[in-house]
């Protein structure tokens, strides 16, 4: 079994962020959102794994991630000219599939579950698609499936008005060589894409064995900030081990989970888990409260943060007002002006967010 993870894509919606990189790259708990999938495959015994880039951010994905000696892994990166859909995706990675069966993955979700489960479903009931769903409160946000009683895919549905179910498909997805005769078929959707869930239609109205299996757990799509945000949130919570190697002094106070990373200076600040603090950084007279994650490099001096992710290279300076639920990108940097009239100044890249009080 090989597997595919999609890599590429536009990443409008995670805005300014993906301005300036892979929106696959941001961190989750400092980690690249794209790694926890690697890690996720690899442990289930798939090691010949095949990652979509785009020409506009897939260098830096190669570089970082590298040919998957890290993970275990043999990597191989496959070049896709335009975000043309999931499908498509498929479609220029069948040279390096052939005729293997495979393990298909978004590159920006996360799931609790293993998948070798998911694996020995497919293999061991013959199947050639296996859909992974989710329970979720709004359908209609998601492509959505019906099923039957036994599992087996009945429909699928993308952004429907009316669910037929309150199961979204989660970014996971297997398949037999089959799919790829199903995406020669289809035509690209009104959105101008070749859909992934019009592949998966065509199998199910040859018919092929298209079964469906819900994941255990929570599945997040970190596509979006509160997205991201959330899978910050239960990384830190439910992964996090506590390891101090910075310095921290006799004025300050690490409570709870915390890791702080080499290199690092914590000075008369309080720090309370889970907290993920990188290498290199500079805080001062902070309050670095619960689900926050510090990447290297960060310089935050008479800060007051929470549940926010800070990305490499930032700098937060003298605001004293608390700063919750947002993501700081890097070599941003928010200080207060020194001189009058007391006023606000801004260089604010498109796409920002900013909400004052
Ligand atoms: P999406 O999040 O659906 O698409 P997107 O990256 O274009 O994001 P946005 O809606 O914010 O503009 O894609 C899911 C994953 O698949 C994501 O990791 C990007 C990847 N992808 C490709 O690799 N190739 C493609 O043609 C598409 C559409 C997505």
């Amino acid at each position: 079994m090989k597997a595919i993870i999609l890599s590429g894509g536009k990443g409008t919606r995670l805005r300014p962020l993906t301005y300036t990189g892979a929106k696959q790259l941001v961190p989750v708990a400092n980690k690249p959102i794209l790694w926890y999938g690697i890690e996720a495959i690899v442990a289930a015994g798939i090691t010949d794994i095949g990652i979509i880039i785009s020409p506009e951010t897939g260098d830096e994905v190669k570089n970082k991630t590298g040919n998957g000696d890290r993970f275990g892994a043999n990597i191989t990166y496959i070049l896709q000219d335009q975000p043309a859909g999931l499908a498509h995706a498929v479609k220029i990675a069948q040279p390096f599939l052939g005729d293997s069966p495979f393990l298909m993955y978004l590159g920006d979700n996360l799931v609790e579950s293993n998948l070798d489960l998911f694996i020995e479903q497919f293999t061991s009931r013959n199947l050639d698609a296996l859909t992974l769903l989710c329970q979720v409160p709004n359908p209609s946000a998601f492509g959505v499936a019906k099923i039957d009683e036994n599992g087996r895919v009945l429909q699928l549905v993308e952004k429907p008005k009316v669910p037929p179910s309150n199961l979204a498909l989660v970014g996971i997805y297997l398949f037999s060589p089959a799919v790829h005769n199903a995406i020669a078929n289809i035509q690209p959707s009104p959105r101008g894409e070749l859909e992934i869930t019009d592949a998966i239609q065509y199998l199910i109205d040859e018919p092929k064995k298209v079964e469906a299996r819900q994941v255990d757990g929570w599945w997040l799509d970190t596509g979006k900030k509160d997205d991201l945000l959330e899978a910050n949130r239960i990384i830190l919570d439910t992964r996090l081990e506590a390891a101090v190697k910075g310095e921290v002094d006799e004025q300050s106070q690490v409570i709870g989970r915390v890791q702080i990373g080499l290199g690092s200076k914590i000075i008369n600040c309080t720090v309370r888990g889970p907290v993920i603090i990188g290498n290199d950084c500079y805080l001062e007279n902070c309050f670095i409260g619960p689900y926050s994650s510090v990447a290297d490099n960060v310089t935050l001096i008479d800060a007051d943060l929470e549940h926010s992710v800070i990305l490499q290279g930032a700098k937060v300076l003298g605001i004293h007002q608390r700063i919750v639920d947002s993501v700081i990108g890097q070599r941003a940097q928010l200080k207060v002006a020194p001189q009058r009239p007391k006023a606000l100044r801004f260089l604010i890249g498109d796409d920002s967010q900013i909400e004052l009080v």
